[in-house]
């Protein structure tokens, strides 16, 4: 398969066959992230490899029991490393703050997706499988002391690999030109706005079996297995009831995401990362 159908097709999978993945995989895994972009090559990154299962299991408890991470033979947790590097310039007699500007902590962010997602590409190449968990956020302090993470070290993404048990289908996109603007922003008049998201999703229906295929891939693919609480489609429509959802704006940003609770979050984050020494604010 070419790279352009190769990325195409990958879609994040959820479901894992209970496999091992060759050592030689995995290193080669590891190489491509280690040969990704990195903004001025400082290469702020450390990844952390989870392959025991009870601390795959822990660690799924931890990003909100999602059943896929413990069922994944690996899960790499990428972190933002600023402890190497700032204990390497002091033994040089220079600084390094990154911990306290933004815009190394912005670029060591995008230093660690494209580490991630060379992994991603190169695991789908091998017949992997892969899903990010970005719900890590949530869960700042535990991981890293659960991890043994010292101070300017941030586990910021989880990627869980494994072989497919079932790879989802139909994961609904924006058409190309939604995104893409030629030379200069166009901004989109407030119909095609609309048209461009009913695009994507379809109408919402009252099939909420139908609905769910189309929309929220988690809940479908947790539905596989173990049913948590917050995927588990029966619980989910009870509530998606209450709230009287009529639209998918509305499942996003009133169930999925509520916005308030979305806010609040920033406590906890900004709490975490001043734990581990970095104070932007
Ligand atoms: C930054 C980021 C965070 C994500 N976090 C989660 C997560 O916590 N749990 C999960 O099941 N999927 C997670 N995903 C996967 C997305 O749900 C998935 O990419 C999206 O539904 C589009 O599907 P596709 O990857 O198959 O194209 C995450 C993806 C990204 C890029």
């Amino acid at each position: 398969m070419n790279l352009y159908d190769l990325i195409k097709k990958r879609r994040s999978v959820r479901n894992f066959k209970d496999q091992e993945i060759p050592k030689h995989i995995i290193e080669e895994l590891l190489d491509a992230a280690n040969n990704a972009p990195s903004g001025g090559n400082i290469q702020p990154i450390s990844i952390i490899l989870v392959q025991e299962p009870e601390r795959r299991k822990e660690l799924s408890k931890m990003v909100g029991d999602q059943p896929w991470v413990k069922n994944a033979p690996l899960s790499m947790i990428f972190c933002i490393d600023f402890f190497r590097i700032k204990k390497w310039a002091s033994m040089f007699e220079a600084d390094f703050k990154g911990e306290k500007a933004l815009s190394h902590f912005l670029i060591a962010y995008a230093d660690l997706m494209c580490s991630a997602q060379n992994v991603v590409i190169l695991a789908e190449s091998y017949g992997l499988g892969s899903v990010y968990i970005g719900t890590i956020l949530d869960a700042i302090d535990k991981v890293r002391k659960y991890f043994t993470i010292p101070h300017y070290v941030l586990p910021m993404m989880v990627l869980s690999i494994g072989y497919p048990k079932s790879v989802p289908k139909n994961v609904p996109k924006l058409k190309r030109d939604v995104i893409v603007h030629r030379e200069e922003y166009k901004e989109l008049s407030d119909d095609e706005i609309k048209k461009a998201f009913e695009d994507k999703y379809g109408s919402f229906d009252d099939n909420l079996e139908r609905y769910f295929q189309r929309i929220y891939v988690e809940a479908v693919e947790a539905d596989k297995q173990e049913k948590p609480e917050w995927a588990d489609p029966e619980w989910i429509k009870k509530e998606m009831k209450k709230l009287n959802i009529k639209n998918t704006a509305q499942f996003l940003f009133k169930f999925k995401y509520p916005s308030e609770e979305m806010v609040k979050l920033n406590e906890n984050l900004i709490g975490a990362f001043k734990n581990a020494g970095f104070d932007f604010f």
